[in-house]
């Protein structure tokens, strides 16, 4: 029989948290509390489960959270997920990304309980990889100050877990797509995952706005799979503290998806600060918790756009 537990979803309202509190009610009997403070989600995105009775929802900032003791596991999302505004609101971003999740951390350490810590990290500390299929011994190569954010929790999980025995888990999210990836409500939708910003703008009749020469490669990966893989690292029998690359294993350029959706596209300027390429190399994900992506990207498109 499955162990039951009582887990904490932060950043519960937004894309992949929904996803994954979906994932939880379907495939588990788990009580879930969730965190968000609709900075960038949405209360449409859990409202489905909101008269469930193993649901919990606060609309609140999670530096307001003042126990863990509670939580065999928290599920840590909660974010400002962008590369591009990470470089004009730099404070906000580093108390968001950086204070927020210390505040969890800390937490663990003052109350000397320690949940198994699941933390959302991302391929965006890889910057332009040397090595490609990319594992997760990659040289760290911060292009933005979101990733150097991400980097810096995976390092004070790593430094503060050589003093307590924190149990923590670094899932490397590579480029995820999926149910509600794109929130026209959300302030800075213009960053949001590619995939879910041309298919609104194919349903919404606009060209799809292709940035520089659109050569630039994307391991794009379903957000299904990646709630997978956050529930594999939870019920993981053991300490993991270390880091998963969590893509699909393979990469295509934004051209070749804006193809894929229509012929209707241009192009904009480049952007900095991001890679020119993504493509994880999963064998560890794979041996270690037996996780597979299972989704299609292309089977996706033709779904969305027929
Ligand atoms: N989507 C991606 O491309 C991607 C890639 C790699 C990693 N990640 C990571 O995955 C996680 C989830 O990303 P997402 O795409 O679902 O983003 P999202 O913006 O859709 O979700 C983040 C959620 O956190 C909430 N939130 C932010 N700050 C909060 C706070 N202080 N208190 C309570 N709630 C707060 C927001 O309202 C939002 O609902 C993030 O940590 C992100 O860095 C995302």
């Amino acid at each position: 029989m499955k162990e039951t537990k009582n887990v904490l979803i932060t950043g519960v309202a937004g894309f992949i948290g929904s996803n994954l509190l979906d994932y939880l009610i379907e495939n588990t009997d788990w009580t879930i509390v969730g965190y968000d403070n609709f900075s960038t989600g949405n209360k449409k995105n859990v409202s489905e489960h909101i008269q469930n009775k193993r649901f919990v929802f606060f609309e609140k900032n999670i530096d307001t959270i003042t126990s863990l003791k509670e939580f065999d596991c928290v599920f840590h999302l909660a974010a400002l997920p962008r590369i591009q505004p990470s470089f004009e609101f730099v404070k906000e971003h580093i108390n968001e990304n950086l204070v927020n999740a210390m505040h969890l951390i800390e937490l663990m350490i003052k109350e000397n309980y320690f949940p198994r810590f699941i933390f959302s990290s991302s391929s965006a500390i890889y910057g332009t990889p040397i090595n490609i299929p990319t594992n997760e011994e990659e040289k760290i190569d911060c292009l933005s100050p979101y990733a150097f954010q991400k980097y810096e929790v995976e390092k004070y999980l790593e430094l503060l877990s050589t003093r307590y025995p924190i149990n923590y888990v670094n899932l490397r999210y590579f480029n995820p797509y999926g149910p509600r990836s794109f929130n026209p409500e959300n302030k800075f939708n213009a960053y949001s995952s590619v995939v879910g910003i041309f298919l609104y703008r194919f349903k919404n009749k606009q060209k799809l706005l292709v940035t520089g020469d659109g050569e630039q490669k994307r391991d794009f990966i379903h957000v299904a799979d990646l709630a997978k893989a956050n529930y594999l690292a939870a019920i993981y029998n053991g300490k993991l503290n270390t880091s998963f690359n969590i893509g699909n294993g393979n990469t295509i350029s934004v051209l070749e998806l804006a193809k894929m959706i229509t012929n209707e596209y241009e192009f904009i300027p480049k952007r900095e600060g991001e890679s020119e390429i993504t493509f994880a190399d999963i064998t560890k994900a794979k041996e270690v918790l037996g996780w597979t992506s299972d989704k299609n990207l292309k089977d996706y498109i033709l779904e969305k756009i027929k």
